[in-house]
């Protein structure tokens, strides 16, 4: 069986699939066009696909009639088409658990950074404007016994809740598909509706999955309910919410400031206004760049590869 990987990963997977007798396709060029890309897939059976450039819809799959299971090199898999993939019998793979500690770590450090203003104070001393220790300058706020409001309380939303509550005592609030017994449980975090969310939390953190009807979901209609001293963080994917949107409701002060580690598009174009705000703290989407989140990835992919070459179900498989 061959697997076409569209880039290198971490040679624990490399190695799991060599091991187990698999042909790796694996370009020398460091990234590929879409043509070149598809030309693979064109060649391919297994796929063992990494990031979230190409889109997996019904073009790519009438173009690539011999592919027969897709690996993803991500818990994140709003890349694909999930119906078109049902209906031709693909299995798709994704990397759960594997990753929530490292990307609730950057949900949790954008909070931090939001609330004490790093952006604004980093920017000082690059320009060679310190300044004089002055009490009424830089302040910002503490997160002690806040609130945080978690949208998507999945295993991503769990772990930020759980280190939230530990090192600020936060009461959690959640809104979420379905109930969360641990979380109610073990954190004390409570169910509340999507709107009660957004008009009680001093943090709202984005952890759900992505899917179009949730499109810009977080737009001026939302920032415009949220509390004036609110940050908001996404982690999870920048289709959620409206840019234009939000710095409007941040450079008029609506809410306080906001940590993005994802944006919409990716990569963020270098004139978007957002960063121009020192509220604001962007990050290049590193929520799972961590070697443990990366190699257990790689080890989760690989895992669903060989099942598949031996005709067994993928253990992580987001379709059935
Ligand atoms: C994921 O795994 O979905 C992360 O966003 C990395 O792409």
């Amino acid at each position: 069986m061959k697997v076409f990987i569209n880039k290198n990963i971490p040679q624990t997977g490399i190695t799991m699939l060599n091991e187990a007798g698999l042909e790796i396709i694996l370009p020398e060029e460091e990234s590929l066009s879409y043509e070149e890309w598809l030309n693979y897939c064109k060649n391919t059976d297994t796929i063992l696909s990494i990031g979230a450039e190409f889109k997996y819809d019904k073009n790519f799959f009438e173009a690539c009639p011999d592919v027969r299971a897709i690996a993803l090199y991500s818990v994140g898999f709003d890349h694909v088409d999930i119906k078109e993939a049902n209906s031709r019998n693909i299995p798709v793979g994704n990397t759960p658990d594997v990753l929530s500690k490292a990307t609730s770590d950057v949900a949790f450090l954008l909070m931090q950074s939001v609330a004490r203003r790093t952006s604004y104070n980093f920017q000082k001393v690059k320009d060679g404007n310190w300044g004089a220790f002055d009490p009424l300058h830089a302040l910002g706020q503490e997160l002690y016994g806040k609130t945080l409001g978690i949208y998507g309380l999945g295993r991503i939303g769990f772990e930020m809740a759980k280190k939230s509550r530990k090192a600020f005592d936060m009461n959690i609030l959640y809104h979420n598909r379905h109930r969360n017994d641990e979380a109610e449980r073990e954190l004390g975090a409570t169910y509340v509706s999507f709107e009660e969310l957004v008009a009680n939390s001093d943090v709202l953190s984005i952890h759900a999955n992505y899917t179009p009807g949730q499109k810009e979901l977080f737009d001026r209609f939302v920032f415009e309910k949220m509390k004036s001293g609110a940050i908001f963080i996404n982690t999870a994917r920048g289709g959620f919410q409206n840019e234009k949107d939000l710095y409007d409701a941040l450079v008029s002060k609506q809410i306080w400031g906001a940590g993005l580690d994802v944006t919409n598009p990716e990569p963020m174009l270098q004139d978007n206004p957002l960063l121009e705000l020192s509220n604001v703290c962007v990050l290049p989407h590193i929520g799972s760049a961590t070697m443990e989140a990366r190699n257990g990835m790689a080890r989760r992919a690989a895992e669903n590869i060989i099942a598949f070459s031996k005709d067994e179900k993928m253990p992580y498989c987001v379709n059935p």
